[in-house]
């Protein structure tokens, strides 16, 4: 049995993303820690998401992981580094598409809805100076959305009544494409596809990024031969509450282990 892949995120959100790795590369053995009893990272201190990202990793290499995706924006932009000086191992982060964005607008307009720590972050400014300099980026925090993914609200009123807060001085200021930088937020597409004009395009990573893990273990001839895989979840959180939306979120029921760290 080949060794597992281990995914994280500060809650639920990474799901988004585990969704496209497993249909990517449904072989492989898949483990994933929603860190919820900490969520939600985009309000915390970048020396908090570290320590707790580190903790994370290690549980994960514990359990047997290979490789290690960080299916948060927030948790990449603090945490990346770190890991990848600690962690002997491919370690994939994700970042908000500025550059497939920066491609696909065709008015150079741009929106970006992501987290505070995301949008400040040092790692953001880096990529709005490296792949933004032709278009006008429009950055817009979002507070509150992903407590309601948490609480598998993808349509309720509140959710919607934030939504259209975000959304709405980003169509004010033009823009034809927005970026989903939080992995939370691809849950909330049909919401936002209900709210916007049709020819306003939404991008994320959650496929770019199983691509790239796929792309980097078959460098190293890694990839899982045969079988179906296996998809086991641990949240720091209450379990019962992640299990409670696994069928939402994740399309099918599943059980949830309390994660020990
Ligand atoms: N899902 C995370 C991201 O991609 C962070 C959400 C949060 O905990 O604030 O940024």
């Amino acid at each position: 049995m080949s060794a597992p892949i281990g995914v994280f995120d500060s809650g639920v959100g990474g799901l988004s993303v585990l969704r496209e790795i497993r249909r990517l590369m449904p072989r492989e053995n898949l483990l994933y820690v929603a860190d919820s009893g900490y969520v939600p990272y985009g309000e915390k201190p970048p020396e908090m998401i570290r320590e707790r990202s580190l903790r994370i990793a290690e549980f994960l290499i514990e359990q047997g992981a290979r490789a290690l995706v960080l299916a948060c924006n927030t948790a990449t932009a603090a945490a990346v580094n770190e890991l990848r000086s600690t962690f002997d191992m491919p370690i994939i982060g994700m970042e908000p598409a500025v550059k497939p964005a920066a491609a696909a607008t065709r008015n150079g307009k741009v929106g970006v809805l992501a987290t505070t720590g995301t949008l400040q972050s040092a790692k953001f400014a880096a990529l709005l100076d490296r792949f933004a300099r032709d278009v006008k980026v429009f950055t817009q925090p979002c507070p509150g959305l992903v407590e309601c993914v948490e609480q598998g609200d993808l349509q309720g009123a509140q959710v919607r009544a934030l939504l259209q807060r975000y959304v709405e001085p980003l169509m004010q200021a033009g823009c034809d494409t927005l970026i989903l930088g939080c992995t939370h937020y691809p849950f909330l597409k049909p919401v936002l596809r209900d709210m916007l004009p049709p020819d306003v395009q939404l991008i994320d990573t959650g496929e770019a990024v199983a691509r790239q893990l796929q792309a980097r273990l078959g460098e190293n001839g890694r990839l899982a031969a045969a079988g179906t895989g296996d998809v086991r979840f641990w949240s720091s959180g209450d379990p019962q509450l992640m299990a409670g939306v696994l069928p939402v979120l994740w399309g099918r029921p599943g059980a949830v282990a309390k994660l020990p760290v």
